[in-house]
C-alpha cells in the first residue's frame, strides 16, 4: 500500500499507543503503528512524513528496555517523543541526561511553557495548561541542540525541542483527553512542523483495507462467523467487497440469540451484498448440552466449545479456505508489556477464542486498530443502515449469560420478551443511541407480589443500561425517571411470569457489564 507522508508510530508498550493512532486518523492522517523492533529498512520502505515515539512501561536504564534506533533521526523527518519515546531520546542523544524514578508521577499536572516551540503555536504563554502525566523517569539536562520548551512543578524538562533538526519531545500524553491543549498540540505537530496535509478518511480507510485484503488472501477462500453484530458484518462486507464469492460466512444460531437477531442481518446481506451466507440452526444442540448448567464460567465454556464444534464442521465442507476472519476490535486487544516489541493477547471471552489454532487457519482481523465509534463510520461508509450500525453489542454466549442459573426454553421466552420491551422503549425515547448497551436480565429468584386480589410469587427482571466508550469502564446511564417507569410497567404488565423490575446501578468497575 503507497501511503506516502504517513505518520509512522513506534510502539514501545504504551496503553496509549493507539489513542495516538486514533487522534491522527482524527486529524485526517493516515497513521501505521509498527512495533519497536521493526527494522529501519520497513519504516524507509514507507516514505513516512513524521514519526511519533510512543510511551511504554519500562525504564530506559533497564538492561532489556527497548532501545532507540538513531537512524529514526537521520530519516529526514520530524520526529515527536511522548513520554518514554522523550527519556529515549534523553538518553540516547549526546548532552542528555535521565534520572531515574523513585516514583511513578501519575495524573494531572500543570504545565509552564518556558520557550516558544512550533508545538506551542495557539497557546497561551503565560497561562498554566494542565497535562497528563504517567512516567518514572524524566529527563534531567536536554540534550545538545535542544531548548527546554516547558516545566512542571516536579518536572523541570517537562517538554523539550530542536527545531533545526525537527526533533520534539513531551513528556505528558497529549494524546489523552486529560491533557487540555493535546489535540492542538498533536495538530501543531502534524500540520506546522511536519506540514502534512489532511484529507486522510474513513473513505480511504475502507478503500485501502480493502485493496490491502485482496492482495493479502490472492486466490485463498476466507470464512467469517457473523453474529449479526455490527462488528463482524463489516468485516463481511469488507470481505466481500474484496474477494467476492470467495468469502463464505457462516451465522451459527445457538438458541440463545435475542428475538429477531440474526434473521433480520442474514436476510439484509442476502439482499444488498450477494454474500455466501449460511445460517445453521443448532439451537438444539446448545441447548441441551446447557440443560442443568448453572456456573457463569461453564456456560461460556459449552457455547464456546459447541460453537467451535459447529462452525468447524461448516468450515470444513467449503473448500480451498485458508483463513478465519474476525472482527476483532483493539479494545479486545490487551497490549502486553513485553519490551521485546508488543504483542497482542485477545481476551480469551471475546472472541472465539480457540478456533483459529483448531481449524489451523490463518486470522484476517481488518478492524483490529480501530475502536467501536470508528467501526460504525466504517460502517457508514460502507452504506449499512441504522439497525447494524446502531445495534447494541451482543456477548458471544447470547442471552445464556443473562437468564441467571439454569438456561431452558421457558425462560428464555421471559427474557426475550423483557428485552424486546427494553428495546424497543429506549428507542422510542431516542434513548438507544445515547447508551452502549441497555438489556434486561433475569434473575434466578422469585419475590411476592399483588395482582388484582391475589398474591404472585414470580420472577425479577434486572435493568441494565450503561454508558461506555469502550467498554473497558462503564457507568449506569441516567435515563429518565419515566422511561425506567414505562419500562417497568410494560414488563410487569406484558410480561407472564414476571412481576418486579429492578435496575443495576453499578459501575464497571468493580462490576462488569454482564452479570455472568
Ligand atoms: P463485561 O461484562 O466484561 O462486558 O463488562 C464488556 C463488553 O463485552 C461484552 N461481552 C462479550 N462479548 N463475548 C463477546 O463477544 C463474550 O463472551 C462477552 N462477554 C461480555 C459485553 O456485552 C460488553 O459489551
Amino acid at each position: 500500500m503507497n501511503h506516502q507522508g504517513a505518520v509512522v508510530i513506534i510502539d514501545y508498550g504504551s496503553q496509549y499507543t493507539q489513542l495516538i493512532a486514533r487522534r491522527v486518523r482524527e486529524a485526517g492522517v493516515y497513521s501505521e503503528i509498527h512495533p519497536c523492533n521493526v527494522g529501519i529498512d520497513a519504516i524507509r520502505a514507507l516514505a513516512p512524513g513524521a514519526v511519533i515515539l510512543s510511551g511504554g512501561p519500562a525504564s530506559v536504564g533497564d538492561a532489556d528496555s527497548p532501545g532507540l534506533d538513531p537512524q529514526l533521526l537521520s530519516l529526514g523527518v520530524p520526529v515527536l517523543g511522548v513520554c518514554y519515546g522523550m527519556q529515549l531520546l534523553g538518553h540516547a542523544l549526546p548532552g542528555g541526561q535521565l534520572a531515574a524514578a523513585t516514583d511513578r508521577e501519575y495524573g494531572r499536572a500543570e504545565l509552564t511553557l518556558t520557550a516558544g516551540s512550533l508545538l506551542w503555536e495557539g497557546l497561551d504563554a503565560l497561562a498554566a495548561h494542565t497535562v497528563w502525566m504517567s512516567h518514572g523517569d524524566q529527563v534531567l539536562r536536554a540534550p545538545d541542540g535542544f531548548t527546554v520548551t516547558a516545566r512542571t512543578k516536579s518536572v523541570a524538562v517537562a517538554a523539550m525541542a530542536d527545531e533545526a533538526r525537527r526533533i520534539y519531545a513531551v513528556q505528558f500524553h497529549p494524546e489523552v483527553a486529560h491533557t487540555e491543549e493535546g489535540t492542538r498540540i498533536l495538530h501543531n505537530f502534524l500540520f506546522r512542523v511536519a506540514g502534512l496535509k489532511t484529507g486522510w478518511s474513513m473513505a480511504s480507510f475502507v478503500e485501502t483495507q480493502i485493496a490491502a485484503l485482496r492482495e493479502k488472501i490472492g486466490g485463498d477462500g476466507v470464512v467469517c462467523a457473523l453474529s449479526g453484530g455490527v462488528d463482524s458484518t463489516v468485516v463481511a462486507v469488507m470481505l466481500g467487497r474484496a474477494i467476492g464469492k470467495r468469502l463464505h460466512c457462516i451465522f451459527v444460531d445457538n438458541g440463545v440469540l435475542r428475538q429477531g437477531e440474526g434473521e433480520e442481518v442474514a436476510s439484509y446481506l442476502r439482499e444488498h451484498f450477494d454474500l455466501n451466507l449460511k445460517y445453521v440452526q443448532a439451537s438444539e444442540l446448545f441447548l441441551s448440552r446447557l440443560k442443568g448448567v448453572t456456573d457463569p464460567e461453564q456456560k461460556r465454556k459449552i457455547i464456546g466449545h459447541t460453537f467451535i464444534e459447529v462452525f468447524d464442521r461448516e468450515a470444513k465442507s467449503i473448500p480451498g479456505v485458508k483463513y478465519l476472519a474476525q472482527g476483532t476490535l483493539y479494545p479486545d486487544v490487551i497490549e502486553s508489556v513485553s519490551f521485546k516489541g508488543p504483542s497482542a493477547v485477545i481476551k480469551s471471552h471475546h472472541n472465539v477464542g480457540g478456533l483459529p489454532e483448531k481449524m489451523n487457519l490463518a486470522l484476517i482481523e481488518p478492524l483490529r486498530e480501530l475502536f467501536k465509534d470508528e467501526v460504525r463510520k466504517v460502517a457508514l461508509e460502507l452504506g449499512m443502515p441504522d439497525f447494524v450500525i446502531w445495534r447494541h453489542p451482543f456477548p458471544g454466549p447470547g442471552l445464556a449469560i443473562r437468564v441467571l442459573g439454569e438456561v431452558t426454553p421457558e425462560r428464555l421466552t421471559i427474557l426475550r420478551a423483557a428485552d424486546r420491551i427494553v428495546t424497543a422503549e429506549l428507542v422510542a425515547a431516542d434513548w438507544y443511541r445515547k447508551v452502549w448497551q441497555g438489556f434486561a436480565v433475569l434473575l434466578p429468584l422469585k419475590t411476592v407480589g399483588v395482582m388484582g386480589d391475589g398474591r404472585t410469587y414470580e420472577h425479577v427482571i434486572a435493568l441494565r443500561i450503561v454508558d461506555s466508550l469502550d467498554a473497558m469502564t462503564a457507568d449506569w446511564s441516567r435515563v429518565p425517571a419515566e422511561l425506567l417507569a414505562r419500562i417497568s410497567s410494560r414488563i410487569i404488565n406484558e410480561v407472564k411470569g414476571v412481576n418486579r423490575v429492578v435496575m443495576d446501578i453499578s459501575s464497571k468497575p468493580p462490576s462488569t457489564i454482564e452479570w455472568e
